[in-house]
């Protein structure tokens, strides 16, 4: 196991205006695989993301690390978990080149320069991009290829969970199949584990081993991919897959 979420509640807001993001939600994410967490819009998916990567802090239960470098400084443990986001531009300085926002952790990490795009060149292949984009800037690329570019830029950081939230949303289905098939690729060829963030339950098969599916902040559903899609326990899920092209 990597970490454990137990029993983990999360609330925004103060007296007169209060979220429930998150409602008491236990789940745990195992070595090397991909688990994807699917709900609709507003059903808490990347609340519980931040949680998991710090970035907030349960109101109730506790997010507990098991992996062997649990011991390491809070600093250390959050490059060990790297997430990526919907939304590419947001997170991509238009004026940097590719070679530049590949290589910035790594700079952060005080790597040397020319050893920084280095790797940003092997790390490009990584992620089957040709290296002539390392010169190109964000806007001279496809949302494909933006997408695999911070895919990139979180595998400098050999993280042991990357968690990608709704990075296939804004693409076409051809573009979307192909990215699953990196993290597939890219899951076997290293020790990682993969959190997929969706709405799209269709995406799901073939790909994800484990699932939970959300609702209103609260897992209404979990287990292992071909057993809750073959025979849901909840109406919820049930209406998902009937109102997707999955049968
Ligand atoms: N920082 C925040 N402050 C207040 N409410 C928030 C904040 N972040 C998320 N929420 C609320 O929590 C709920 C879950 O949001 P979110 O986790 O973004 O869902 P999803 O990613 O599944 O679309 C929504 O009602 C949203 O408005
Ligand atoms: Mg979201």
């Amino acid at each position: 196991m990597i970490l454990d979420l137990q029993r983990v509640t999360k609330r925004f807001g103060d007296r007169d205006r209060i979220v429930t993001a998150i409602r008491d939600v236990s789940l745990s994410l195992l070595e090397d695989e991909i688990f994807a967490l699917i709900g609709e819009s507003g059903s808490g998916k990347s609340t519980l993301a931040e949680l998991i990567v710090g970035l907030q802090k349960p109101t109730e239960g506790r997010v507990v690390w098991h992996w062997d470098g649990s011991g390491q400084a809070a600093a250390d443990r959050r490059r060990q978990v790297q997430l990526v986001f919907q939304n590419p531009d947001r997170s991509m300085n238009p004026y940097w080149k590719v070679k530049e926002i590949v290589a910035e952790p790594l700079l952060l990490q005080r790597v040397e320069r020319s050893e920084a795009f280095r790797l940003a060149g092997e790390l490009l292949e990584r992620v089957r991009l040709p290296r002539e984009l390392l010169e190109r800037r964000p806007s001279e690329c496809s949302g494909g290829q933006k997408q695999r570019i911070a895919i990139a830029r979180a595998l400098s950081m050999s993280p042991a969970l990357l968690i990608a939230d709704e990075i296939t949303s804004a693409l076409d289905p051809t573009t979307e199949r192909d990215i699953l098939n990196l993290l597939l690729a890219l899951k076997r060829e290293q020790s990682m584990s993969i959190l997929y963030i969706t709405h799209r339950l269709e995406t799901i098969p073939g790909f994800a081993d484990r699932l939970a599916v959300m609702k209103d902040g609260a897992v209404v559903e979990e287990g292992y991919t071909e057993s809750v899609l073959g025979a849901p326990n909840s109406d919820y899920t049930r209406a998902l897959l009937d109102a997707c092209s999955y049968s």
